[in-house]
């Protein structure tokens, strides 16, 4: 018998709520905060039909994702919004981390985890600052008035990725474009993936290149490992994905977020200090990322309720990080706030390898370019700035910023 029969009195949501409230950029859709007070696991119905869950409050999700008895592989998986291209989502392809269990999850993650750590990060940052100073002087002679995701929040991470990868300096413009290729929202699904097994096959003339001659880098090191050639293209590949789109967005989204709020932007030009609690408080409120999904492999019983094996659960990062039993007052940005335990980078054995990466960028790139530029604003009516509608991940497209120069 169901442990708690209250569910059977809700019917199941149909598909997941994607509307975010009109005018504000940056809150997640009404619906998820409604649904989350009523209860924060819920019965969904699917686009596809299948009838699964959804979950939406912190503690729920937490669960989930920590649970060994939940799966992540892409074939037991349904998509919460209808997904064109890809009728059916099969395996996911060699390489792609996030669409596996163990035991093939695990032989991954030890060997790329010991290239990723807080130390091998922090010492990045001298020459994170480097690339970041680099681009503001590049900034400064365009301008004012440059679009900030092609002058800055999307060059900056490429330029990491591709040094810690290896990318031969003359091969990073082609393996850039390539890779913007691979997140054009305007295109068809199909466009995408080509443009990702281009990408791929890039990478894997690199990989036999390094194999040949090894140099001091990421590709190289794992050359010397038991990994093929097929898995050394296909994590790549993964790799420069997992760390380019995500990162430069949140570069992006963020500095529209903090010339949104431009008392917090005062606050961390005042106090560059501020900046590791600062990239977490952003992380949590703008969640870019904005769901995670498991499959059970059995029957669980979770907050009173019973999800049965098969069943597909899409987990609201988003919700999750606007849950008041966990932040209280959630929905303001405020860059005092210790917002440890967010789930931006979701949780459990498939947590963000690249977290440390992606923080050394935000830390050093977030009050550099505030600081470099104290009069900073956006060029255009903040309705007019392009938001990213239809991906995953989310951001802009772009983001017209200007700023005062100097008297001469
Ligand atoms: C996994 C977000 C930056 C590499 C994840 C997951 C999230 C995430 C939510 C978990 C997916 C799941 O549970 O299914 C982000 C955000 C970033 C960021 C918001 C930037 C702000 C990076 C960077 C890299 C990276 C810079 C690498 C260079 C990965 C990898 C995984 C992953 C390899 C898969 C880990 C696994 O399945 O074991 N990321 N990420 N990410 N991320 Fe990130």
């Amino acid at each position: 018998a169901l442990p708690d029969a209250r569910h059977v009195a809700l019917s199941p949501l149909s598909g997941l709520p994607a509307s975010r409230p009109a005018g504000c950029p940056f809150d997640p859709p009404d619906a998820l905060g409604r649904l989350r007070t009523e209860r924060p696991l819920r019965r969904m119905r699917y686009p596809d039909g299948h009838l699964g869950w959804l979950a939406t409050g912190h503690s729920v999700i937490r669960a989930i994702a920590g649970d060994p008895r939940f799966s992540s592989r892409y074939e037991l998986l349904h998509h919460p919004l209808p997904y064109e291209g890809t009728p059916e989502i099969g395996p996911a392809p060699v390489g792609d981390m996030t669409g596996i269990d163990p035991p093939h999850h695990t032989r991954y993650r030890r060997l790329l985890m010991g290239k990723f750590t807080v130390r091998r990060m922090r010492a990045l940052t001298e020459r994170v600052a480097q690339v970041v100073a680099e681009h503001l002087d590049a900034m400064e002679r365009q301008g004012p008035a440059v679009d900030l995701v092609t002058a800055y929040a999307y060059p900056v991470p490429a330029l990491m990725i591709c040094e810690l990868l290896g990318v031969p300096v003359a091969d990073r413009d082609r393996f850039q474009r390539q890779a913007a290729a691979v997140f054009r929202t305007d295109a068809p699904v199909a466009e995408q993936f080509a443009a990702l097994s281009a990408l791929q096959e890039l990478i894997g003339e690199l990989v036999v290149a390094k194999r040949a001659r090894p140099t001091d880098d990421l590709l190289s090191d794992l050359t010397t490992t038991n990994l093929t050639d097929e898995e050394l293209a296909g994590l790549g590949g993964f790799l420069l994905a997992a760390g380019l789109d995500t990162t430069a967005n949140m570069l992006a989204l963020g500095t529209f977020a903090l010339l949104e709020h431009p008392e917090q932007a005062a606050a961390l030009r005042a106090d560059p200090g501020l900046a590791d609690q600062a990239v977490e408080e952003l992380m949590r409120y703008l969640t870019i990322a904005h769901t995670g999904a498991r499959a059970a492999l059995a029957d669980v019983e979770l907050d009173g309720q019973l999800i049965r094996a098969g069943e597909t659960v899409t987990l609201s990062l988003q919700a999750a990080n606007r849950d008041p039993q966990r932040f209280p007052d959630p929905d303001t940005l405020d860059l005092q706030r210790k917002a440890i335990g967010h789930l931006a980078f979701g949780h459990g054995s498939h947590q963000c390898l690249g977290q440390q990466l992606a923080r050394v960028e935000m830390r050093v790139a977030f009050p550099a370019l505030f600081t470099r530029f104290p009069t900073l604003r956006l060029a255009v009516p903040r309705e007019e700035v392009p938001l990213r509608t239809d991906s995953d991940i989310h951001g802009v497209e772009s983001l017209p910023v200007t700023w005062d120069t100097e008297e001469p």
